[in-house]
């Protein structure tokens, strides 16, 4: 648990083909996360199969790849107290059908291949996605709403 932790969030194809772009961030800033991360990519499948490496023998893989090839998505780092496990919460459960409302599947989507958003599930996998999809680096700056979201 750290006020500096990092996490990986990203709309996938269908969230930006949808137009979900700007409530997705405004949700993350409104809760007091900071940006400090942010493009729009249309990744390749050799890319898109390193992030998804984990699941090289799913069933759904092939699929997977070619679902989040099909078109940009918006590749983000936000940090706050938390970020991790908190986004995970605000993304809802990776099945929309037990996502509750209120979470952003539980908002927008219906099907589990089709499910707006990934989050990283743990912060050793959070720094790993960072550095994968963010080679630059993020940006370091100071937001003065710090100290009204912290204690
Ligand atoms: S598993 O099987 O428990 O390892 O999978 P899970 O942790 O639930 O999900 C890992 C990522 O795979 C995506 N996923 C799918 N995509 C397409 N079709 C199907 N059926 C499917 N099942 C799982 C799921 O959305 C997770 O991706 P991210 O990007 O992390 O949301």
């Amino acid at each position: 648990m750290s006020v500096q932790e990092r996490t990986y969030i990203m709309v996938k194809p269908d969230g930006v083909q949808r137009g979900l772009v700007g409530n997705i961030i405004s949700r993350f800033e409104q809760r007091g996360f900071k940006l400090i991360a942010l493009k729009l990519v249309h990744a390749t499948p050799e890319h898109l199969e390193k992030h998804y490496a984990d699941l090289k023998g799913k069933p759904f893989f092939p699929g997977l790849i070619k679902y989040m090839a099909s078109g940009p998505v918006v590749a983000m780092v936000w940090q706050g107290l938390d970020a991790v496990k908190t986004g995970r919460v605000m993304l809802g459960a990776t099945n929309p059908l037990a996502s509750a409302p209120g979470t952003i599947r539980g908002d927008f989507a219906l099907a589990v291949g089709r499910n707006i958003c990934h989050g990283s599930d743990a912060v050793e996998s959070a720094e790993k996605e960072i550095a994968l999809w963010f080679p630059e680096g993020v940006v370091q700056y100071t937001n003065d709403s710090e100290k009204w979201v912290f204690e």
